[in-house]
Order: C-alpha cells, then sequence, then structure tokens
C-alpha cells in the first residue's frame, strides 16, 4: 500500500511510502539532517522536529546547526534567515512557495522609495521580510526583541516595517513615535473584538477572572486592547502554562495550540474567533502549505534548497547579527 501525491508538471503521481513518519525519521538520520519547525506548523510535523520554537528560537537554533542539512518547516523568510546565518549548510523546505503576507506586502524597490522619502531613519525590521528588505535594514527584530531592541536605539528617528499593528504595539511600549510601513498579517487582523467580547463573557464566569486571553501582537489594537498578555508564540505558550486560569483564549495562528495542551492538558484553550465564522481565516495558509509529504520529499531529494546571492546574504547577515547581538 502507498499514498500518492500529484506533483506539479509530472504526469503520474508520486507513489509514497504509507509509513511517512518512519521514512522521515529514517532518512533525516542518513541525510545527517535537522528539522526545525515554527509552532504554526501541523502537529504531526511539530512532533517530528528536533527544534520548535518562535521566530527569534529559530534563528539561534539554525546559527549553531552543525549537520549537513537544515529542513525548514516554516515559511520561506525563515528558512531564508537560517541560511543567511549558516551559509555553508544546505537548507531545504517543504514547500518553496510558503510565502508572508507580510514580507510579500513589502517588495524591496516599494521599500526603498519608502525609505528615500524618510532619510536619516533608522530602519527597524521585523525579521518577517525578504532577504532584500533585510539588506537595507539597520537591525532587525522578531515579536518577542522588537521593543528591547527599539528601546536601544537611543534617540533618533526610525522606520519600522512591515508590520504596521506590531509598529503601534512597539511604539505604545516604548513610548516613542515609529514611521510605520502599512503592512499586516491576513491571520491575525481577521479576529473580531466583538466576538472575542462575547467568549470572553461567556467563559469568564462573575468578574471574568476564569478566563484569560493571550494575543500575538500582529492582531488589530482592538483586539490587543481586550489581552491579559501580548507576546511572541513562544511568549504565549510560556504565559498559558504559568497562568492561573482554567481557560484561555488564544488570538494568534492556532498551531501553538498543539504545544500548549502537550504542556497544560487540564486547561481548555479555545481559538480566538475571527470575523467570518465560516471560513479558517485563522490558519495560516502559507504555513499549512508544508505537509508531511512534502517533508518526506524534501528530505528524500533534499529539494527544495534555498540559494541566495553572497553579496545579497552578507547585506542581510549585519542586522540579522545586531538583532541577536541586542536581545
Ligand atoms: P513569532 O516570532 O512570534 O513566532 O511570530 C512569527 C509569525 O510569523 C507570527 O505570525
Ligand atoms: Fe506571515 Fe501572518 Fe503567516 Fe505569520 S501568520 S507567517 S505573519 S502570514
Amino acid at each position: 500500500m502507498s499514498n500518492h501525491l500529484p506533483v506539479a508538471g509530472q504526469k503520474t503521481p508520486e507513489r509514497l511510502p504509507t509509513d511517512l513518519e518512519g521514512e522521515i525519521q529514517r532518512l533525516k538520520r542518513e541525510r545527517n539532517a535537522i528539522l526545525l519547525a515554527h509552532y504554526y506548523q501541523e502537529s504531526e510535523i511539530q512532533d517530528l522536529a528536533d527544534v520548535v520554537g518562535d521566530s527569534l528560537q529559530l534563528a539561534r537554533a539554525a546559527q549553531k546547526v552543525d549537520r549537513d542539512v537544515i529542513v525548514f518547516c516554516g515559511v520561506h523568510f525563515m528558512a531564508e534567515t537560517a541560511k543567511i546565518l549558516n551559509p555553508t549548510r544546505k537548507v531545504v523546505v517543504p514547500d518553496l512557495t510558503a510565502g508572508c503576507s507580510l514580507a510579500d506586502g513589502c517588495p524591496a524597490p516599494d521599500f526603498r522609495r519608502f525609505l528615500d522619502q524618510h532619510p536619516g531613519h533608522t530602519v527597524v525590521s521585523y525579521i518577517n521580510c525578504t532577504a532584500e528588505v533585510k539588506a537595507m535594514s539597520d537591525v532587525i527584530c522578531t515579536s518577542s526583541n522588537a521593543a528591547k531592541i527599539v528601546r536601544q536605539l537611543g534617540d533618533v528617528p526610525i522606520v519600522f516595517a512591515p508590520d504596521r499593528h506590531l509598529a503601534r504595539f512597539v511604539a505604545k511600549e516604548t513610548k516613542r513615535d515609529l514611521v510605520a510601513w502599512p503592512g499586516t498579517c491576513i491571520v491575525h487582523e481577521q479576529f473580531s473584538a466583538k466576538a472575542l467580547v462575547q467568549l470572553k463573557l461567556e467563559h469568564g464566569g462573575p468578574d471574568g477572572s476564569r478566563v484569560e486571553v493571550l494575543a500575538h501582537p500582529e492582531c488589530d489594537e482592538s483586539v490587543l486592547a481586550l489581552a491579559d498578555y501580548i507576546g511572541s508564540t513562544t511568549g504565549i505558550i510560556e504565559r498559558a502554562v504559568k497562568s492561573t486560569s482554567p481557560v484561555l483564549i488564544i488570538a494568534t495562528e492556532p498551531g501553538v495550540i498543539h504545544q500548549i495542551k502537550k504542556r497544560v492538558p487540564d486547561k481548555e484553550i479555545i481559538a480566538a474567533p475571527g470575523m467570518d465564522e465560516s471560513c479558517a481565516c485563522n490558519t495560516c495558509p502559507h504555513m499549512r502549505k508544508n505537509t508531511l509529504e512534502k517533508l518526506y520529499l524534501c528530505l528524500r531529494d533534499l529539494a527544495p534548497e534555498i540559494t541566495l546571492e553572497e553579496s545579497l546574504r552578507l547585506r542581510a547577515l549585519r542586522p540579522i547579527e545586531r538583532m541577536l547581538q541586542m536581545s
């Protein structure tokens, strides 16, 4: 018995082994590969990974890898960051087209024009951007260190890109003005504050203390205003573990719920509601392009591979290294 997967450009479907997990483990050893996965990957992929983490943890892990191959289960900018930090390793991804609405919404030529309109600004870019945009930046940040990095920059005018919600959150945290590129994440901007209020009322008990809302800073401010905790995916998981509330509403991609349930199985974990109840818009369509089948093929064929022109890699490396020193 074997599974079949149609592959673009091929007439006959691929024959896949039935025990995909077992084959992935075997190939991982055979290829001397490490599997890094973001929390937004489906649970089967998270469970096969050597490291599961947020963007900062995965960048740090990638930098240290001494195996021959990094298999990156996440989106393109994350795998690209791994290649920038560890260029002598082969970096492969299950699906090369797994993008990100923030990175895709900030094309390098447009960003260049935006920066030309704001001369003399220090450029802080969220890691969710392309290598070209990183190369135009002074320092990179992630959701877990953005405010910490901005605080260290002193009294200089700052351009913050590409997420305007994270920019607003950081501006509030650091009590300073930031010039924001107007990007948003399609997943985080679809949460509904109105439905969240209703859900809190249903589960919160008379004084609301039974429920906590944990949100990612990419959410709209109306959602963040209802949050008891705002932080990165790792921050949300850690807060869920520490929280004394028996009910937790999670306003980020529901992939993180897998790790939360493993660590606090007795708590009730609810995915925050979206504006359109008929759609699973809270799952990241880019992250979910990676499947077990594609992961198997990627390990078998060591493709698709992330490659980068060396001068671009070096220009993108500088602000990432600066972030790692500052966080
Ligand atoms: P984290 O760095 O918090 O994992 O966020 C990555 C991301 O893409 C959020 O949408
Ligand atoms: Fe990008 Fe949003 Fe997906 Fe995160 S959830 S990878 S920001 S599209």
